[in-house]
């Protein structure tokens, strides 16, 4: 039977991954997959994840199974961590996944199982394995205008026309913060209006959370969801803890279930708790471990904040710098958009043709919807990249 297997169509930011590491150059520069670096190029393992592995490798007596929720500490911070007091917490079921992706994943699982005919939108563009995902599952989807690949910016009129078709039982994905691929952004006034047209279509929003704490602030980037939480009856809300706890390979992400009523909450809960069961029984502990410790010691969450701060300040002095020196060499205002853009990523508006050049010439690895991930410049390959940028994009 294996010999009927057909090959896969490889993920493009994975592959771009594999074909950095090939690349000999010594001045060659990844600005591919997202994953935050220092100006060393390093990922660090941040200050407060580390005294917390610490303290659990002291204090934790066993590794027998938690519950198929994860542990329901883990979910409690994470509700106070992203939904604050915008919604009461007892209309809230929660579940520990492996990493954001698992929680997108058990969220189609959920929408498909409320309807096995859902229709899911995504912003267009997306983060590609959403769309692997929704096709690898058989599910309907539609795309809604989003981006203005002339100005960088969204196109929110487009947007809100393209969204007109919802229907009711249909889940609609928005990304609660710091756009995936393009880094550009709704305001939250405009959250407010795509809240008002998903409840009057009676649909279902999606939150994708991956980057909170990576764009204007951990509270700033949580005001979106906040929001939706408030305006609509229900929703969902898929938080990763990747990126701004740093900890990627441990696969720590959450799914939340905000329900009309507390007493819907407990069936909702047992449905993930079910969805868990089916997909891969308990969810990993470690990392949702760490960030429980990190969420409810006063001392090391505000460790882990000021670190979190630095990085994302860190990523907003390049963001400044590369807008400057594009403004610099090509004489115009072109570029001001990168400054505009929040989190690690901005959609450039480079042709396939112009990033295969950049990353051939110049060893510049970008993937090739022209998205470029900030964190893998540090001071001194901004001008590098403003240069290949200024010498190749028409
Ligand atoms: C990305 O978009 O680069 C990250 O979310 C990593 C991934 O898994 O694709």
């Amino acid at each position: 039977m294996l010999s009927t297997l057909k090959p896969q169509p490889a993920d493009k930011i994975l592959e771009l991954m594999q074909l950095y590491r090939e690349d000999p150059r010594e001045t060659k520069i990844d600005l591919g997959v997202g994953v935050y670096k220092d100006s060393d190029g390093h990922t660090p393992i941040m200050r407060a994840v580390k005294a917390a592995e610490k303290r659990l490798w002291e204090e934790e007596t066993t590794k027998s199974y938690t519950a198929l929720s994860g542990d329901p500490a883990f979910g409690a911070a994470m509700k106070s961590l992203v939904l604050a007091d915008s919604v009461d917490h007892s209309r809230v079921a929660a579940i520990a996944t492996p990493g954001g992706t698992g929680a997108i994943r058990q969220a189609f699982e959920l929408a498909k199982l409320m309807n096995p005919d859902v229709t899911v939108w995504t912003s267009d563009p997306t983060w590609p394995n959403h769309l692997s995902i929704l096709k690898f599952m058989g599910l309907e989807n539609r795309e809604y205008a989003y981006f203005d690949s002339e100005t960088c910016t969204v196109d929110f009129d487009a947007m809100m026309e393209s969204l007109k078709e919802v229907n009711s039982g249909d889940l609609v994905l928005l990304h609660g913060c710091c756009h995936n691929p393009t880094g550009a952004n709704l305001t939250l006034e405009q959250f407010g209006e795509v809240a008002e047209l998903i409840a009057d279509k009676g649909a279902l929003a999606l939150v994708d959370l991956a980057y909170q704490g990576f764009g204007d602030g951990l509270e700033e980037d949580a005001a979106a969801t906040r929001l939706l939480a408030e305006k609509l009856p229900e929703m969902l809300v898929a938080a990763s803890c990747s990126k701004n706890f740093g900890i990627y390979r441990e696969r720590t992400g959450c799914l939340m279930a905000v329900c009309e009523a507390p007493l819907q909450a407990p069936v909702a809960q047992g449905t993930l708790n079910y969805l868990n069961r089916q997909n891969y029984s308990f969810p990993p502990d470690h990392g949702a471990r760490l960030v429980t410790m990190i969420l409810t010691d006063p001392a090391l969450k505000a460790d882990w904040m000021a670190e979190l701060e630095e990085v994302r300040t860190g990523m907003l002095g390049l963001r400044r710098q590369l807008a400057d020196e594009l403004k610099r060499l090509t004489n115009s205002d072109r570029f001001d958009f990168i400054a505009e853009h929040r989190g690690m990523f901005s959609r450039i508006g480079a042709t396939p043709e112009e990033v295969l050049k950049i990353r051939e010439e110049f060893g510049i690895y970008m993937v090739g919807d022209s998205r470029m991930n900030i964190a893998g410049l540090n001071a001194r390959t901004v001008p590098l990249l403003a240069e290949a940028i200024a010498k190749t994009c028409r």
